[in-house]
Formats: structure tokens, C-alpha cells, sequence
């Protein structure tokens, strides 16, 4: 079997290195000829842990290959998974520009039966939309399908999630299609969950909408707990006992970020609409993770008035830690306000200082060790959990800071442990 996969970002990339390393014959392409070189080189272009290994050892044994040939590379695919992104449009739908650029590519270039898998997360309907599209275009005379196998990995664990998911979702119109998914994915011994095409794309959009919601509602209860002295952390430990609940995604913090959550939660509110619907729940969600960005800032302002000339020491950049993706973290538009604020700042990050220094590469200062971001400064945020910064000893802040005061938007600290140490700590639905 041989299999193109279109796409080499978060989600194609790692499938085509899992499929790889599972034993298929794999292509990825990429219309970037230096991603390309660079991938063959062994170097993955993004920030994932493992997965530079497993691409080189793959493609070291001829099992995966990269192009920017698409034409070689989709002219005898039997399947060519879709990997591309889906960003958000201004008024939060999905843009699909990318989705039906690669199928111009393939239905000018199949000229053998060809399944074509939209990995990417696309609005409910658009494989219905991608399979016309095919039909009309093609050129040769052959039979193309689609079916719909959404993504559930997340970054930082993406190849674990991947070779060991809970579930593979396959969403198909016809017995063939999921015959030959099943092909694919047997292999990877895991719950296959087979439903029509508009299923598995709710699927999606439905799972990532709901951690989504988790979190906006336990960052709700969080700014309540502190109205009414309640503790956060032993309310969600003492809620995940029952199994109904579990304890996962209730972690209160300052909102979600990254490339999905966002945007999914956006895209499924205004298909919503589109469709003369309104999803309640997600609308909640959208408003509520908007305001929890700027808690603590809204707190400092209140702590010292003015923050003008105040030094403020950033730790942690990336949307959460294991990655060094900035995309909707919480500490671009925080440090955007403290810079209005006129506030002097300092950041670390232990990976995501460089995507950093793309959008500020003068306005604030960078440093290699939190201690240097400490030292001397009037305040510090903590916006990524990494361990590293989880690890620093409140003894460190104590002896360094100028002024030790702390707005922890990931409680990482106890706040008696603080208390106990002299500093003045801020953080998410405890006690202050
Ligand atoms: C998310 C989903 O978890 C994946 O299942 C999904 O496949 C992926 O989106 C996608 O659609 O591609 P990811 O964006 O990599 O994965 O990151 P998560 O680990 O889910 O975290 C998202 C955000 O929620 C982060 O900003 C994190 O800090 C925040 N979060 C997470 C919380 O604030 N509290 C929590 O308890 C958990």
C-alpha cells in the first residue's frame, strides 16, 4: 500500500511518522523545498519530543520519504491522508484554503484509485464538500473516496498519543473506504469507532469543545472560590474521586491557549450560527477563557497602581510547557498590556524564547536561567507550568526579587508555603 500524506505540520507529520514507523510506506509532502531538506536531514520542523528520532530511523530504512513533488507523490497514492492546517478566519470560521489546494493537487494528479482521509479538523460537512470537489476535477479516469479520520494528539505528547491513543475515528460512506482504513489502522491495536463522515467531524470539534468547556468552567468555579474562601485545588481533587468527573483538564489556570482549542471553539460557534443555532455552552467558553487571560494582570494593576518602570520578570512563554508554541498563549497578550503599562520585562522560556523573539524582538529583554530573569525584579508572572520553573525554590524568588511578589497563573506554589516564606503570592481560585 502506498500512502501520501499532504501536509507536514503537527498533524501530518506525525502521522506519517507513526505510520512509518508502524511498517507503511510513506511520503510526506510539503510545498517547502528547505522543510523538505531539512526533514531528510533528520531535523523535524517542529518542537515534538521523539520525533526526530523516529523520522530519521524511518526514513533511514526507506520506509518514509519527503517531497515537494506532488505529483510523483499522489499519481499511484492508494491513500493520501490530508494533514494541512485549518486556521481561523477573522470572523472565526475555519479557513479551508489549504484543504482544497491539496485537493486541486490530487484530483489533477490520481491516476489510480485513491482514498483520500481528511486528518485535518474541518467544519461539519467538508469531506461531503472535499468528495465533489474530487469528483468534478479529476482528471484520469479513476475512483476517489473520501472519509474522515480526525486527529487527537496533543503537542508535547503527539507520538505517544498517536501509536497509543484510546480511539481511531473513521467516518466513511461506503464498505471500501472503511476496509481500507481498517487496513491502515489494525496495525495500531487500538478501539476503532467506525460512523458516517458528518459524525466523526462533530467528533472532533465536539471533543475538543468539551475539555474546552471543562476548563472554562472550572476557571469559573476557581473565580468564585476565591469570592467565597473556598480553595480551588482541594475542590477539583475532591471532585475527581467520582469517576464521572475524573481529573483530567481541570487544571484552573489563566485560560486555554494553543492552535485548536481556540480555534475549534470559535469554528463550531460560528457554524453554529451559520446553521441558525446557538451552542450556549461554547459561547460561555469563548467568553469566559477571553477574560480568564487577563486575571492576574487585572490583580497587579490593583497590587501597585502604576506598573510604570516596574520590573517585571516573565517565566514561561509557550502555551503550555513541552512545546515551544506560542500560538493564543496567554503571555503575548499579558506582556502586550504591561508593555502599554510601560513596565521593564524580562522572560524566559526554557524552549519558546526564540518564536518569541519573532514578535518582540527589542521590546523586552531575554535571559538563559530564571534567575537572571528574577534578580532585581518588582514582580513576576508565571504563565507556563514547565517543570524547570515549577522546580524553582520560593527561597529563590525571596533572596532575589527586589520585591518578592508573585502572580502564579498556574499554581505552582502552595499559598500557605508562600505565606510562610515572606512573599506576597497571587494565583488562580485559592486564598490570597
Ligand atoms: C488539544 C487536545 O487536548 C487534543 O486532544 C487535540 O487533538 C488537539 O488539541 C488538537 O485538536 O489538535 P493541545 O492543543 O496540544 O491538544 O493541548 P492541551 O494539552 O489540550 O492544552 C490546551 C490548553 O488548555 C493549554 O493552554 C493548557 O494550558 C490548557 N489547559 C489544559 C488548562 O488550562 N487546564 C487543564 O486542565 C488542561
Amino acid at each position: 500500500m502506498k500512502i501520501a500524506v499532504a501536509g507536514t505540520g503537527y498533524v501530518g507529520l506525525v502521522t506519517g511518522v507513526c505510520l512509518s514507523e508502524l511498517g507503511l510506506n510513506v511520503i510526506c509532502v510539503d510545498i517547502d523545498e528547505k522543510k523538505v531538506q531539512t526533514m531528510k536531514n533528520g531535523i523535524s520542523p517542529i518542537y515534538e519530543p521523539g520525533l526526530d528520532e523516529l523520522m530519521a530511523k524511518n526514513y533511514k530504512c526507506g520506509r518514509l520519504n519527503f517531497t515537494t513533488n506532488y505529483v510523483d507523490a499522489y499519481k499511484d497514492a492508494d491513500i493520501v491522508f490530508i494533514g494541512v492546517g485549518t486556521p481561523e478566519r477573522e470572523d472565526g470560521s475555519a479557513n479551508l484554503d489549504y484543504v482544497f489546494t491539496v485537493c486541486e493537487q490530487i484530483s489533477e494528479n490520481v491516476q489510480k484509485d485513491c482514498l483520500v482521509v481528511v486528518k485535518s479538523t474541518v467544519p461539519i460537512g467538508t469531506n461531503d464538500k472535499v468528495e465533489e470537489f474530487l469528483k468534478e476535477r479529476v482528471k484520469h479516469n479513476v475512483n476517489i473516496e473520501v472519509a474522515s479520520n480526525p486527529e487527537f494528539l496533543s503537542q508535547g505528547t503527539a507520538i505517544k498519543d498517536t501509536l497509543y491513543a484510546k480511539r481511531i475515528v473513521i467516518g466513511v460512506e461506503s464498505k471500501d473506504a472503511e476496509y481500507k482504513l481498517r487496513e491502515v489502522y489494525e496495525r495500531f491495536n487500538q478501539p476503532i469507532v467506525v460512523t458516517n463522515r458528518r459524525s466523526a467531524e462533530m467528533i472532533k470539534y465536539a471533543s475538543n469543545d468539551f475539555l474546552a468547556l471543562k476548563i472554562s468552567f472550572i476557571n469559573e468555579i476557581a473565580n468564585f472560590c476565591e469570592i467565597v474562601g473556598a480553595d480551588i485545588e482541594d475542590v477539583t481533587k475532591g471532585m475527581s474521586y467520582d469517576a464521572r468527573i475524573g481529573d483530567k483538564f481541570l487544571q484552573a489556570g489563566l485560560g486555554y491557549g494553543g492552535s485548536c482549542f481556540p480555534k475549534d471553539t470559535k469554528a463550531l460557534h460560528w457554524l453554529a450560527n451559520d446553521n441558525g443555532y446557538e451552542i450556549k455552552t461554547i459561547k460561555a467558553t469563548i467568553e469566559v477563557n477571553e477574560n480568564q487571560k487577563y486575571k492576574l494582570f487585572r490583580k497587579s494593576k490593583e497590587r501597585f497602581g502604576s506598573l510604570k518602570g516596574k520590573k517585571v520578570a516573565v517565566l514561561g512563554l509557550t502555551f503550555k510547557p513541552g512545546t515551544d508554541d506560542l500560538r493564543e498563549a496567554p503571555s503575548i497578550p499579558n506582556i502586550r498590556r504591561l508593555l502599554e503599562e510601560k513596565a521593564e520585562i524580562v522572560v524566559y522560556d526554557p524552549v519558546g524564547e526564540d518564536n518569541f523573539k519573532k514578535l518582540f524582538p527589542n521590546e523586552v529583554s531575554y535571559v538563559n536561567t530564571p534567575k537572571e530573569a528574577l534578580k532585581d525584579a518588582d514582580l513576576v508572572f508565571i504563565f507556563t507550568e514547565w517543570e524547570e520553573i515549577k522546580q524553582i525554590s520560593l527561597a529563590t524568588y525571596k533572596e532575589l526579587m527586589k520585591t518578592p511578589v508573585i502572580f502564579d497563573g498556574r499554581n505552582c506554589y502552595k499559598v500557605q508555603d508562600a505565606a510562610e516564606s515572606g512573599i506576597d503570592y497571587y494565583s488562580i481560585g485559592r486564598k490570597e
